[in-house]
């Protein structure tokens, strides 16, 4: 058990990609709190992940004030702060209301500005007893290239990066690593809502040909699990990982890594 005695918040942790790291954490001997709007999170059931609920909006500074505060009085320091909660808007920026642009920045971005700026006493209170105390934010491919239809997304998860890059430098020195997992296709709600969606991946109609479209330009042909980035988000909230930080790491299948397939 890689994470025993530490302690993680995970926000949005009663999502697709959060309900299965706080599951891994919890298997790997760690205290786990599920941070998120609702014990649903982006579900139609409460299935348990080992981890507690906190009920936070990532987007107010008094409700990440006060999950702060509990785990404080709880465990007095934390290891691990995992930024998963976020939302995807559908649209172009012509079709994207000022509100849904704001609204995007406010959970995307805010979210993570205000949770890692109210973790960093309790994570130096982890790094100052010898634990490699860590940040790890979730921004996206899509913060480096562009999926059609989804501006207001891409433009945020490109400034998750951009912080995740300024929070390494900052806050390296007091011993605390900052990274961001960049996932591709990965099945959770919010790609099932993609797929249903009116925007660019809903056209075309049937489902199940889209879903098998997406797979197949994959070179790896397939989209990833919440387990495949469980993988590689546990090994960098590990002390394994002392050495990782400021890092952007692409976890796609190897999307990213090909010019566009012509059908000739
Ligand atoms: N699934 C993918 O294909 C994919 C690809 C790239 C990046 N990501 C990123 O990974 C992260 C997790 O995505 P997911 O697929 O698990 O999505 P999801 O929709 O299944 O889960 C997101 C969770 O965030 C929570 N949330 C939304 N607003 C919140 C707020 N204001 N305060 C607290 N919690 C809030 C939701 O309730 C939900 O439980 C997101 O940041 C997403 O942008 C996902």
């Amino acid at each position: 058990m890689i994470l025993e005695n530490k302690v993680a918040v995970v926000t949005g942790g009663c999502g697709g990609i959060g309900r299965a790291l706080c599951e891994r954490f919890a298997k790997e001997g760690a205290t786990v709190y599920a941070a998120d709007l609702t014990q649903q999170g982006s579900f139609d059931d409460e299935s348990a992940s080992g981890a507690h609920f906190v009920p936070l909006d990532v987007t107010s500074e008094e409700s990440v004030k006060s999950l702060m505060e509990f785990v404080r009085e709880r465990d007095g320091k934390l290891d691990i702060l995992v930024n998963a909660a976020g939302i995807e808007i559908e649209k172009t920026i012509e079709d994207t209301s000022l509100d849904e642009w704001n609204r995007s920045f406010a959970v995307n971005v805010t979210g993570t500005f205000l949770m890692g700026k109210y973790a960093l006493p309790l994570l130096r209170k982890a790094a100052a007893n010898g634990s490699s105390a860590s940040i790890i934010n979730f921004g996206s491919y899509d913060g480096f290239i562009a999926d059609p239809g989804l501006a207001a997304y891409c433009a945020s998860k490109g400034a998750v990066h951009a912080l995740t890059k300024a929070m390494a430098c900052d806050h390296g020195p007091e011993g605390i690593r900052v990274n961001a997992i960049c996932p591709g296709y990965i099945d959770t709600p919010m790609l099932q809502s993609f797929f249903n969606g009116d925007g660019s991946g809903g056209e075309g109609g049937d489902i199940e040909s889209l879903q098998q479209a997406v797979r197949d330009v994959h070179p790896m042909r397939t989209y990833g699990t919440p387990t495949d980035v469980a993988n590689l988000v546990n090994w960098l909230a590990s002390d394994e990982a002392r050495y990782a930080s400021g890092q952007l790491w692409v976890l796609d299948g190897g999307l990213s890594a090909q010019v566009q397939q012509m059908k000739l």
